[in-house]
């Protein structure tokens, strides 16, 4: 084990470091100079896909935020409605599935059990089962019509990170591929494309935030309780950073939709409260402000995540951490980074185990 966890102390955190790596291996081979992108396990079923009424996300936990993190990239480029779903909830609710719906269930291991109950539900209903897992030769792999191998690399840490990002990133590989006849779209797949041929060298460059990330930390580790605001892309990002924190750090933390942010979380908000907000700038920037001011006028002092390029924001605000600018849809790869950071970060100052925290498996085979 020790060998394996080379110059690091935990596995949390070489897996975290790893990202320009995983996010490359899980483009290698897909997406191609000449701007192409390929994925041979959802090639024959890509007519039948296109054709479906619906697309319906399962999953749970982590891989559930990367379903959220990718319904808009996919409703946009596809038109078809998509929906997420946790596993188990879909089964509780005995939810209607038709056999011209696709869904598509999600998952690092293969083996997770709320997952593969809905799988089968799904399958004796007749609809399209398609699966995205990071292990190959796994249950859900097996069991599902077809599929996408996310390619990261065995995860050991407990807490999903580098799964995360590369199941993000296999997701838009996805809507890239659904959409590759849409003459409309072809403007923006390019530039999506484009972007992804550098994300690599700009993950790294998220990753050099990590003495600043370190020092915010400290102050973190002293609290109780973490609110992160997100809308649009960021919405994820803000529910996934949370459960990163929760995991590891046994701190009190959620993801808010910044614009419910008044519709109840408001009341929580003063000069004690951490708040960790993401105003990367996209669509959504001008609404996402108006919510810090709303967090300014209640003296709250957020840590924001920004572009770099974005000195308005870099001035305004103490705290900032800024990362590269992406289009919006790949953003959030970037944007989680620094709070998975902290929440390593943050676990190690306070002296837990970071890769086994309490009462959690890697793996939850059980209903
Ligand atoms: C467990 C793990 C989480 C993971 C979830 C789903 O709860 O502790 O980290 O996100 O299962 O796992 P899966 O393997 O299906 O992605």
């Amino acid at each position: 084990e020790e060998i394996q966890k080379g110059k690091y102390k935990y596995f949390m955190l070489k897996e975290i470091m790893e990202q320009p790596e995983s996010v490359y291996n899980t483009m290698r081979g897909r997406v191609l100079d000449n701007g192409t992108v390929v994925l041979g396990g959802l090639e024959s079923r890509v007519d039948e896909i296109l054709r479906s009424r619906r697309i319906i996300i399962i999953a749970c936990g982590t891989s559930y935020h990367s379903g959220v993190a990718s319904r808009p990239i996919l409703e946009e480029l596809t038109g078809i409605p998509v929906s997420c779903e946790n596993g188990s909830d879909f089964l509780d609710r005995r939810a209607p599935i038709f056999r011209d719906d696709t869904v598509f269930f999600i998952s690092q291991s293969g083996e997770t059990a709320d997952v593969l109950r809905t799988l089968a539900y799904c399958k004796a209903r007749g609809a399209l089962c398609v699966g995205i897992t990071n292990t190959v030769g796994s249950a859900i792999a097996r069991e599902t019509h077809c599929g996408v191998h996310v390619n990261a690399g065995a995860e050991i840490g407990v807490a999903s990170t580098k799964a995360y990002t590369s199941q993000c990133l296999a997701l838009l590989l996805v809507a890239l591929v659904l959409s590759r006849d849409k003459i409309s779209h072809q403007a923006r797949r390019k530039a999506i494309i484009q972007d992804l041929l550098t994300l690599p060298e700009k993950v790294k460059r998220v990753l050099e935030l990590d003495e600043k990330i370190q020092a915010l930390s400290a102050d973190i580790a002293t609290r109780k309780s973490l609110l992160i605001l997100g809308r649009g892309y960021g919405y994820a990002t803000a529910l996934e950073g949370a459960l990163k924190i929760k995991e590891v750090t046994y701190l009190h933390a959620e993801g808010i939709l910044a614009g419910e942010l008044k519709h109840g979380t408001l009341a929580l908000i003063d000069e004690e409260m951490p708040i960790i907000a993401i105003a990367t700038r996209d669509r959504l920037f001008t609404d996402l402000r108006s919510s810090l001011q709303q967090v300014a006028a209640r003296s709250g002092n957020p840590v924001v995540i920004c572009h770099d390029n974005d000195d308005e924001t870099c001035d305004e605000y103490e705290h900032t951490l800024p990362v590269p600018p992406v289009q919006d849809c790949i953003q959030g790869i970037l944007n989680v980074i620094p709070m998975q950071l902290i929440a390593y970060h943050v676990a190690d100052m306070l002296g837990l185990d970071v890769d086994r925290p309490r009462s959690l498996a890697k793996s939850v085979t059980t209903s």
